[in-house]
């Protein structure tokens, strides 16, 4: 943790992203599957579970969350990372996520990657392809140059 002005930031190390073995994907996959059960939907009818591995290999489960007004909606991946965190867990190996069977695979929306950048730059992002295969890219080629804790403790 770094301490500026009376607030802490997590300190999101730059590393090699160890690789994700494809059983695991699966496994992750079929977590968010479950999560996605649980979404609340009616507008978009566009269900989406998430699920995060943490570093220490347990899941947390999200899915998304919509409102009556609409723009208060919340993306499953968002709804995972606040789970998780409010269970005491702020490092993660990779996240997967799955939208509704014969859509076009449900990369994280921008604001999502965002948010999971704070934690973890490394991050596996797991989706299903066309095929229904496990798809991986790591969350620094998603969102490269991201803005992030480090920006702030490099400003004078
Ligand atoms: N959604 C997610 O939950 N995750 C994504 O990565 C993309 C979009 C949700 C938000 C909204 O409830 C619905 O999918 C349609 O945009």
């Amino acid at each position: 943790m770094l301490l500026l002005g009376g607030h802490e930031y997590p300190i999101v190390r730059p590393m090699v992203a160890e690789a994700l073995p494809e059983e695991l994907q699966r496994a992750l996959l079929t977590e968010a599957e479950a999560a996605r059960a649980h979404a609340y939907a009616p507008y978009s009818r566009f269900a989406v579970g998430a699920a995060l591995l943490t570093a220490d290999g347990r899941m947390v489960r999200g899915a998304n969350v919509e409102n009556a007004s609409y723009g208060l909606t919340i993306c499953a991946e968002r709804v995972a990372v606040a789970a998780a965190v409010a269970q005491g867990e702020r490092s993660f190996r990779a996240v997967a996520v799955v939208g509704p069977a014969g859509a076009n695979p449900c990369w994280p929306c921008g604001a999502c990657r965002q948010v999971l950048a704070e934690f973890a730059s490394t991050l596996w992002v797991v989706v299903r392809d066309a095929g229904g295969h496990p798809c991986a890219r790591r969350l620094d080629e998603l969102l490269p140059e991201a803005f992030g804790p480090h920006a702030l403790a490099e400003a004078r």
